[in-house]
């Protein structure tokens, strides 16, 4: 994998990247850096990469032509061009594995100061922000998406490392215990200490679950499956419960249930409001659809459905 990044900081990069596992990848060349300093691309003698923004403000802006002749000069064929700022989609560990696949590789361009004249934005293929956060420069989000990008590339993490860690199955990783088996009164879950890999995994599968749910309930695993939906309907719980527990809508509950070959009780909300025959003859007697549904604190679509049911009988 090689990735370049067109910088006012080239020493930045150094420290935090020669160490421990990446550092490793480094030397064993399984990631190749290429840092450019974004000054010797100036196009003056002063070496100016910034200038004061047209219509006045508050700080400077990047200049076009030194990232021009930067990306002219470092660019590969087929490599992405990625810029870093606040403004672009956000980086996750899709993102991060999209990136370890692209065997071209990739430039990463660093914004500073106030941001980059706008027309650097013609000159790259995608916009990464690392957050909804400002920080002074692109460096440290260059850094974070190397980081997550390199140990994902082939032979740089043994591949069981990246099985079951967090955001690989859209869940939050189990909870981990090591020696000793008691601190401080807290004792490590009696199961990982059985030898009962089965029951081991079915713990480890549970506890992500219940993890995701509590912390991330806006990831991808905090979804119950089928059989956890059909579980917990058959226990009593109805659809409009099973809804708010899992952040669904009712009829998503129930099209599951539905799906997965489960008996739907007929629904609560079905019995709330006028019954067809009141709903006709209250029509018959001269009263709108849409008073009916206000008097009767439902839908007006609920009371024309009603409607609809008596005139089809
Ligand atoms: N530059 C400044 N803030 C940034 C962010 N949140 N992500 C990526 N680049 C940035």
């Amino acid at each position: 994998m090689r990735i370049d990044v067109i910088t006012l900081f080239p020493e930045m990069f150094e420290g935090p990247l020669r160490e421990s596992i990446i550092g490793r990848a480094r030397e064993r060349g399984l990631l190749i850096l290429g840092l450019h300093d974004l000054r010797e691309y100036a196009t003056d003698r002063h070496h100016v990469v910034d200038d004061a923004p047209y219509g006045g403000g508050a700080g400077m802006v990047l200049k076009v032509e030194p990232i021009a002749a930067a990306l002219r000069d470092v660019k590969r064929e087929g490599a992405r061009v990625i810029l870093l700022s606040p403004q672009g989609r956000v980086f996750t560990q899709e993102v991060a594995r999209e990136l370890a696949v692209s065997t071209s590789g990739f430039v990463l361009v660093c914004g500073r100061y106030e941001g980059f004249d706008e027309r650097v934005r013609s000159l790259v293929d995608d916009e990464i922000s690392i957050g909804d956060y400002v920080l002074t420069g692109g460096e440290l989000a260059a850094m974070v998406v190397i980081d997550a990008v390199c140990r994902l590339v082939p032979g740089v993490i043994e591949a069981a490392s990246l099985e079951h860690e967090s955001h690989t199955s859209g869940l939050l990783e189990y909870p981990q215990y090591t020696r000793p088996p008691e601190f401080g009164g807290m004792r490590v879950p009696d199961v990982l200490l059985s030898g009962d890999h089965k029951a081991i995994a079915q713990w480890r599968e549970s506890e992500a679950r219940k993890r995701t749910r509590d912390r991330r309930p806006d990831l991808e695993g905090a979804r119950p499956d089928a059989a956890e939906l059909a579980g917990d309907y058959a226990s009593g719980v109805g659809s409009y419960r099973l809804a708010r527990k899992y952040g669904l809508s009712p009829a998503t509950v129930r099209a599951r249930l539905r799906a997965a070959g489960v008996a739907l009780r007929p629904a609560r909300q079905a019995a709330r409001g006028p019954s067809a025959e009141d709903v006709a003859r209250l029509h018959a007697s001269g009263i709108g659809v849409r008073e009916m549904a206000r008097r009767f604190g439902v839908s007006h679509v609920t009371i024309l459905n009603r409607l609809k049911r008596t005139q089809k009988s």
